[in-house]
């Protein structure tokens, strides 16, 4: 299986630390020295998560050279479905006129784009698809408790989306995916969820008032959380891979937080110019960061033919994932 294409998709609206200094007690120094973050994106209110999933998934298919009817799967990695149901994954079917794909939504949260990954690779390479489309998107402003400032400085809202293909061993091309780790710890469930609005705690007026349908995070816990087990995936994904970190080019990580990306970084000895990050212009946009940093990296060049990355991610499950890709 190899990467043939991405690309992603970024709502107009710009949401400033300065802003964010109108609606809570912070301060851009708080939140750029403790997280990196200096604004982020917020979709429109009649812009769902699928209207951000198929613009990503566009922009992917067109540098892939590939049509809708080309694509016989499609899985979107979303913890802010339009809908309860239908999936999300069936909302960009229709949209792109993907007939012919199967669709399904996966929820692993902020480490969904890798999950999505790593399950279109086995429907590949199990010769059961030829050609995926694999989408992270978020519209994490809908689901934004925004008089809480642990949590709503962030946030933001974002899509994208690369397209998987099959390639034949003998086809002279190097690239592909190269090793993955997955992996899930549900006895941390509690320390960053959304507790209210699903079936265990449904949303009446009489408990609408605690928000309880918005995001609730013990932030050093989930920080704690990412350092360890991101480090041991990112190593072990390394050596699936038969390569040592001096090997990878190309760190993109989840862009939650640049001190966790620098914990990261420090215990794989990787120089800081090696990790992609653009979480000061985005902030976390959960499912989507890792696909939107890909997409960036690969246009701006910064990701060259023939470069060994790694990809890692983590969040809300508490679920983790990394990945070694030869581009
Ligand atoms: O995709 C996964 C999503 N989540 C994450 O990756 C989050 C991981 N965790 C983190 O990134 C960090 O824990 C945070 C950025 C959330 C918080 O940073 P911290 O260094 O762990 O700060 P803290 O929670 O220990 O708070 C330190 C102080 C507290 O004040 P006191 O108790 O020391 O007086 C907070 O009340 O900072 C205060 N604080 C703020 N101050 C200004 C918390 N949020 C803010 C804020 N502005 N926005």
């Amino acid at each position: 299986m190899k990467i043939a294409g991405t690309g992603s998709y970024l709502p107009e609206k710009v949401l400033s630390n300065a802003d964010l200094e109108k609606l809570v007690e912070t301060t851009d120094d708080w939140i750029t020295s403790r997280t990196g973050i200096k604004e982020r994106r917020i979709a429109a209110a009649d812009e769902a998560t699928s209207h951000m999933a198929t613009k990503a998934a566009e922009r992917a298919m067109e540098a892939a050279g590939v049509k809708a009817e080309d694509i016989d799967l499609i899985i979107v990695a979303t913890i802010t479905p339009d809908t309860f149901f239908p999936s999300t994954a069936c909302h960009v079917q229709r949209n792109l006129g993907a007939i012919r794909a199967v669709a399904f939504d996966i929820s692993a949260a902020c480490a969904g784009f890798l999950y999505a990954m790593q399950i279109a690779r086995h429907f590949i390479n199990s010769g059961n698809r030829k050609t995926a489309l694999i989408i992270g998107a978020d519209k994490l402003s809908g689901i934004t408790n925004w008089t809480d400032r642990n949590t709503c400085v962030l946030f933001g809202d974002g899509a994208g989306a690369a397209i998987l293909t099959t390639k034949t061993p003998d086809d002279g091309d190097p690239s592909g995916l190269l090793s993955s780790v997955m992996a899930s710890d549900g006895r941390l469930t509690d320390i960053l969820s959304v507790p209210g609005g699903g079936s265990a705690i449904p949303i009446t007026p009489d408990n609408a008032h605690l928000r309880l349908n918005t995001i609730n995070m013990q932030g050093k816990e989930v920080f704690k959380a990412a350092v360890k087990n991101t480090c041991e995936a990112c190593e072990a994904a390394i050596s699936r891979a038969g390569l040592t970190s001096d090997d990878i080019a190309v760190l993109i990580p989840h862009q939650a937080n640049v001190r966790i990306v620098d914990a990261i970084r420090e215990r794989l000895r990787m120089p800081p110019e090696k990790a992609f990050l653009n979480l000061h212009k985005y902030g976390n946009t959960s499912g989507a960061a890792v696909a939107i940093a890909l997409d960036e990296a690969v246009r701006t060049g910064v990701v060259k033919k023939g470069d060994n990355i790694l990809l890692v991610a983590f969040g809300a499950g508490f679920a983790w994932a990394a990945s070694v890709v030869r581009w």
